[in-house]
Parts: structure tokens; C-alpha cells; sequence
């Protein structure tokens, strides 16, 4: 069969590309998928609740084959069955687990046109000023972040691409700068082996990761030990530099955490920082989690030192109410990006390094990039910042009530006073002072809400013993419906143990 008859005979239907000639099309479409949108957010419960294996056998009843073309109306309400019925509700009051937030209508808009439009924030000739609005949110969460004038930054897919960037740099700077090794072109040196980080404890685990991706190992990673605040024991760091360094290893860099997972604690940047300048390393803050809350007044003096950082990692899909992916990866020094960047004579051929037409590729570990800057645009311009503000601080307060709450209340033990939006808490079953016991009621009490949709709570552990943990992220979440998920953990608590 010739290539023009194979055409004819599979009867190509160009219909589906987005194009002037069907913008009908892509409206109807568009309005249909809203209302199944709409009736997602109808939902009572944060889940419906179904088992694995109804919701595997709902989904491959429907999915046997991907030659089943349908109408765009099959389509929504196949999906209706197997995705929206059954996804979880980040937005419902219930869903309290993860840095999972409720995202703007403003950003939704932005995501809408991303899409559609399509921009590839590469090369200037793929993004025109699509590249002017990514680094207008740069330049303004730089400047909020104090950084020096010469700082910059680029969308990242999300905190650990961010934070790996962080290592990246750090060690390829170091190599460079102190032993005149050029990692990016000649590859590994055995002195690099000697190279160790330095993060407290309960940094995020992307961290070790991270050093492991590097070809670095988890041994390169030394954790520092917290104070009862989870946040780095600044003088437990100097003691772990100084032994590494008895043990001939060669300190280059600390990641301080504004923001940990668990706990929001914050790392005391500025003593790290210059803990960090002593000895030339390069100071990484990861504030995947807490770097938002440098927006609100009631936090700004946490972050007093990360205007000394080289690098930083901000999340705003974690706490600035967007869509995922929507993260930045921050340098003080722009010149330390050329660790990263390479010139394809294709794409962004050498000679147009100093064009006016900016290259946002030569920044990026990636080639083909969303344009998820849009979102935030769209979000400050039409939500604003003081309203952003206002809901961090909100979540904050929710999270000292909750854990007051929790505090008056002889069925729960806490862990800290709230700096940010998280509370780590545990049941203890009146007159079981078992750990493994406890351990096990908790576990309980979150797998059974979660079961039967009626909360999202997460876990964590601590010296051994298992806590759960409430992330509140949404604003519109009241302490009454705090209240009301705290009286169903301690009635399914308490149902553990009258069966048990
Ligand atoms: C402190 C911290 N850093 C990094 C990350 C990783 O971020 P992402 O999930 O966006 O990759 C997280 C995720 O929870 C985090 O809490």
C-alpha cells in the first residue's frame, strides 16, 4: 500500500488540532470539561472511599484496549468514573495530610492558556516574552528573598529537581574554584569522593538523594542533629565539620531548611551561614515547603540569613496555592549557572550567548519546559500578594489553634508549637504506655479514616514511635472542621481499642 491510500483509508482526522477552524470545538469541549470540574468539587468527602481493587477493576474494565476511539462526552464520562468520583480533594476540609494546597482560580487561568498556546520556555524564539514573565517572578521573588542584585533563577519541576540543582552547583563550584577541576567536561575526580554536604536531620530526604544522583553517594550527605525545636544545632554543625575534616574528608557545602517537612521548623540560617562562610562552602536553603512565607510579616524574621544563601529552593505548588509543577531554583550568583548551561547549535548555538534574545534553556537542567510561570503571574496580578499573605498567615493561626486544641485535650501528645502550618500529634490510648501499641492505634486510625473517605491525616515518626500529622494549607478550613476531624480520630481510636 502506498503512503497516499494508507492517508485515505485511515480516514486522518486533523479535526483534532487546535486551530482556527475549530475554535467551536475547543470551546464546547472546554465548557463540557468545566462542568465535570464543577461537579468534582460537589464532592462531600475528600475520597470516595473505594478499595484498590474496585477502583483497578473500574479502570480496567474500561481500559482494554487503547484503539477504542470515543466522543469527547465517552470520554468525560469514562474519566468521571474512573478519576474524578474517586480523586482526592485537596480543596475539602477533610483533606489535611500533605503539602498539597487549594490552587487559585487566577493560576488556573494561566495553566489554561500555557497549555493551549503551548510555550516551550527554551529559546527565545520558541517563548518571546513568555521568557519576560518567568523572569519577572524571578526578579520579584529574589528581591523578596533579599538576594543580591546579581541573583537569578529558573522554573524547576519541583523542590528536589530544585535542590539538586543546589548540590549540583555547590560541588561543580567548589571543584572549580579550589581545585581547578571542571566537572561538567572532564567528569569525575577521585578528590570528589572526599566531598561532603551537611543538612540537619530532618531535612527533606530528596537531599541524600539528590547527592546520590550526583554520583556522590548517601555518604556525602552528613546529618546534623536537631534541637528540641527540630530545628539544626548550629554548634552540633561545627562539630560535624570539624570531623570530617579529621577524617579527611572536605567540607563544601550546608543545606539549611526554612521549612522542614514534618514540623516547618527553620533552620537558624544566619549562624549557618556564617558557620558555612569559615570554610568557603556553598550555603543551600531549601525552602520548598516554608519559602512562601517570606510574604507574610509574621514570618519574615525566620528568614534573617538567607540573604546570604548561593542558593535556593521555593515550592509554590506546596504553599503558594498553585497548580503542580510551579517551583524556582534561586542563585545569588548568576555566573554559577554556566555549571548547567550548554550551547547547541540547533537550539541556542553559542554565538547568541550575550543576544538580547535570552535563552532561559542556558539556566535549566531541562530542554522542553512548561511555562508554569504564567500561573503565578496570573496569581499576583489577580489574586495579589497581600491576599497570599493573608492565607499563609491564616493557615499559620489554624495550626496554633489545632494544636491547642490538641494540647487541652489528655487523649493527645504534641511536638511542637506550629512555626509554620504542620502539627505532629500522637493518640495515646488512656493507660497504654506500650510504644508498639500506640504505634499501632495511630497507624489504625489514619488507614481507617482514609478507607472510608471521611479524612485525609498523615504520619511521620519520632524516636521510634509513629505520630500523625495534620498539613493545613487551606484557608477556608475552620477549626470547628479541625475539631470535627480530631473527634473522628479519637472515635475510631477508640473503637481500636474496644476490639482489640
Ligand atoms: C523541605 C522539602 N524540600 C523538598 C521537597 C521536595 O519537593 P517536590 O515534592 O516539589 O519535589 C519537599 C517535599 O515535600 C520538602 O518538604
Amino acid at each position: 500500500m502506498n503512503l497516499e491510500s494508507h492517508l485515505l483509508e485511515k480516514e486522518t482526522n486533523v479535526n483534532q488540532l487546535l486551530n482556527n477552524k475549530n475554535k467551536e470545538l475547543y470551546k464546547e469541549n472546554i465548557s463540557s470539561t468545566v462542568e465535570y470540574i464543577l461537579d468534582f468539587l460537589n464532592n462531600d468527602n475528600f475520597y470516595s472511599g473505594i478499595s484498590v481493587s474496585e477502583l483497578k477493576e473500574k479502570f480496567s474494565s474500561k481500559n482494554k484496549t487503547v484503539s477504542n476511539v470515543m466522543s469527547m462526552d465517552e470520554a468525560l464520562i469514562e474519566l468521571k468514573e474512573i478519576f474524578l468520583d474517586h480523586a482526592i480533594a485537596f480543596n475539602n476540609p477533610s483533606y489535611v495530610a500533605h503539602l498539597n494546597c487549594p490552587v487559585t482560580i487566577s493560576s488556573l487561568v494561566g495553566d489554561l492558556i500555557a497549555s493551549a498556546v503551548n510555550t516551550a520556555v527554551e529559546t527565545w524564539d520558541q517563548s518571546t516574552s513568555a521568557t519576560l514573565i518567568e523572569q519577572y517572578i524571578i526578579d520579584w521573588i529574589t528581591e523578596r528573598m533579599k538576594l543580591p542584585s546579581n541573583a537569578d533563577g529558573v522554573f524547576t519541576s519541583g523542590g528536589t529537581q530544585s535542590n539538586f540543582m543546589g548540590l549540583l552547583l555547590a560541588r561543580d563550584h567548589y571543584a572549580f574554584k579550589y581545585f581547578g577541576i571542571n566537572i561538567k567536561e572532564k567528569g569525575w575526580d577521585p578528590v570528589i569522593s572526599k566531598f561532603r554536604f551537611f543538612c540537619s536531620e530532618k531535612a527533606h530526604f530528596s537531599i541524600k538523594k539528590n547527592a546520590a544522583l550526583l554520583g556522590m553517594g548517601y555518604d556525602a550527605v552528613v546529618s546534623v542533629a536537631t534541637n528540641d525545636k527540630f530545628e539544626m544545632d548550629s554548634n552540633e554543625l561545627v562539630l560535624a565539620i570539624e570531623k570530617e575534616k579529621q577524617n579527611g574528608n572536605i567540607p563544601i557545602g550546608v543545606v539549611a531548611t526554612t521549612g522542614t517537612t514534618d514540623y516547618g521548623s527553620f533552620d537558624p540560617v544566619l549562624s549557618i551561614s556564617k558557620i558555612a562562610k569559615q570554610d568557603n562552602m556553598w550555603l543551600h536553603v531549601d525552602g520548598a515547603y516554608g519559602g512562601c512565607f517570606v510574604l507574610s510579616e509574621l514570618h519574615k524574621a525566620l528568614f534573617n540569613g538567607v540573604q546570604y544563601a548561593d542558593s535556593i529552593t521555593i515550592d509554590f505548588h506546596k504553599s503558594l496555592f498553585q497548580p503542580v509543577c510551579s517551583s524556582a531554583f534561586l542563585v545569588a550568583d548568576k555566573l554559577n549557572f554556566r555549571y548547567v548551561s550548554h550551547y547547541a547549535d540547533y537550539l541556542n548555538p553559542i554565538e547568541t550567548k550575550d543576544s538580547e534574545q535570552v535563552n532561559l534553556i542556558t539556566k535549566s537542567i531541562q530542554t522542553t519546559r512548561r511555562f508554569d510561570a504564567l500561573k503565578l503571574w496570573f496569581t499576583l496580578k489577580v489574586t495579589g500578594e497581600k491576599n497570599l499573605a493573608g492565607y499563609l498567615e491564616t493557615v499559620h493561626k489554624l495550626a496554633v489553634d489545632t494544636y491547642e486544641l490538641l494540647n487541652d485535650d489528655s487523649n493527645f501528645e504534641t511536638l511542637h508549637s506550629p512555626t509554620l502550618s504542620t502539627v505532629v500529634f500522637r493518640y495515646k490510648a488512656k493507660g497504654i504506655e506500650v510504644d508498639s501499641i500506640n504505634n499501632m492505634v495511630n497507624i489504625y486510625v489514619k488507614n481507617s479514616l482514609f478507607k472510608e473517605g471521611k479524612a485525609s491525616v498523615a504520619s511521620t515518626k519520632h524516636n521510634n514511635k509513629t505520630y500523625l500529622k495534620f498539613t493545613l494549607l487551606n484557608p477556608n478550613v475552620t477549626l470547628s472542621d479541625m475539631e470535627n476531624v480530631v473527634n473522628m480520630i479519637k472515635e475510631k481510636a477508640a473503637n481500636y481499642n474496644k476490639n482489640n
